[in-house]
């Protein structure tokens, strides 16, 4: 059966381009992102990587732990790397698992047989600090995913995770937030300080608590 939102992820060991270890041990307390690639030398895929290793500044300081995974082997891995920095004029500073035996992919369903036998589609898992998963997501091999949206919605999990909020249709970090329906109205003033709108009493809105 496929992972679910709240499942813990599933711990393992692998051989990545950073070295060997233990992926609940290299969480530690941060959150993480893992997510897969169909295949080495392939071109979405080496704009993929470029992308999160220029986004790095902005997943340290969301705290969050980047791990990338493809079947295929190590050596494959370094080749490439080469690569995607030679292309995407940066330096790949994220971990890229050599998963040849496939037991990332099986553990976290990441080939889609109907799709392809042979390769991963494109998976992602959002993981929070408590090793329960907060997003999937998949998209075939010829979409590459949209950065910015992950970092949108890490920004919005981390924002939920510490306050009764959520976020509304295309909600940008600093944009007002909604207020969860589980929140009482007299509750309200002393849970947002900053204030708040009912535009309806089902739809109540107030200013994102931490900015
Ligand atoms: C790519 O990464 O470019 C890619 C991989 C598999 C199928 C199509 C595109």
């Amino acid at each position: 059966m496929s992972l679910r939102l709240g499942d813990v992820a599933p711990d393992f060991k692998a051989a990545t381009t950073e070295g060997e270890f233990n992926f609940h041990e290299w969480l530690g307390n941060s959150w993480g992102m893992l997510f897969s690639h169909p295949a080495d030398f392939t071109p979405v895929c080496t704009t993929e990587l470029g992308m999160t290793a220029k986004l790095k500044d902005e997943f340290d300081k969301r705290n969050v732990k980047v791990l990338a995974v493809s079947i295929d082997p190590l050596d494959s891995h370094r080749e490439w790397v080469k690569d995607i920095n030679e292309t995407q004029k940066t330096f790949v500073n994220f971990p890229i698992i050599a998963d040849d035996d496939r037991n990332v992919a099986t553990l976290y369903d990441m080939i889609h047989p109907n799709a392809s036998e042979k390769a991963t589609v494109r998976s992602v898992f959002v993981i929070g600090p408590d090793k329960k998963i907060k997003l999937t997501l998949t998209y075939p091999a010829s979409t590459g995913r949209n950065f910015n949206e992950l970092l949108r919605v890490i920004d919005s999990l981390q924002l939920t995770a510490s306050y009764s909020v959520a976020t509304p249709a295309n909600w940008q970090d600093g944009e007002d937030c909604v207020i969860v329906p589980a929140v009482k109205d007299e509750d309200i003033p002393g849970k947002f300080p900053k204030g708040h709108t009912v535009i309806k009493p089902y739809l109540r809105m107030t200013p994102q608590p931490n900015k």
